[in-house]
């Protein structure tokens, strides 16, 4: 069975036309009930495993359940969480719940933009950013939040801000 390790190197943003390896799409379905209610689950899978739904996975998904495009696109437009296109290397939350909005947040999107210019749900030209905004990242304390990656940052400000993704420019992971 290939890994999700596997499945994310082989969609690095150098590779803008990188062909889809099904296979872990395939293991994913074998694990699976056809059974309509396992839909959303199993977008999650796979989301997790290719970091977004490829449009050759979801005509898998169609067939395995048996459904047409219009009900599963329906599902996939309905849930933010899903994404249709690959996102940047890193995923870049930036909290808009209240305590992060009162503290800056929007000064930080702004900020964003500005150097990046990306807005929520888009990513960056070179594919290293996709702006996500979040209602809460559950550290108010630290507001203003972000998380990049796996990394989480508190207490942040615009500046801040533009030297932390300056810093994930040129990184390996
Ligand atoms: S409002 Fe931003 S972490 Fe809670």
């Amino acid at each position: 069975m290939e890994t999700n390790e596997a499945v994310a190197e082989g969609s690095s943003p150098e590779e803008e036309t990188a062909e889809i390896d099904c296979g872990a799409a395939e293991e994913i379905l074998k694990s699976f009930s056809n059974k309509r209610r396992y839909l959303i689950p199993l977008l999650q899978k796979i989301q997790d495993a290719y970091r977004f739904l490829p449009p050759e996975i979801v005509e898998m998904v169609m067939e395995f359940f048996n459904i047409s495009r219009a009900e599963v696109y329906g599902v996939i437009s309905f849930y933010p969480q899903f994404r249709t296109e690959e996102p940047g290397k890193y995923i870049l939350k930036l909290c808009y719940g209240t305590a992060c909005f009162v503290k800056g947040a929007p000064i930080i999107g702004d900020k964003i933009k500005e150097v990046y210019h990306i807005g929520a749900g888009e990513t960056d030209a070179k594919k290293l950013f996709t702006l996500q905004l979040a209602s809460c990242l559950g550290n108010c304390g630290a507001a203003p939040m972000a998380i990049i990656g796996d990394d989480t940052h508190g207490t942040i400000d615009p500046d801040k801000t533009t030297e932390l993704l300056a810093s994930y420019e040129g990184r390996e992971d």
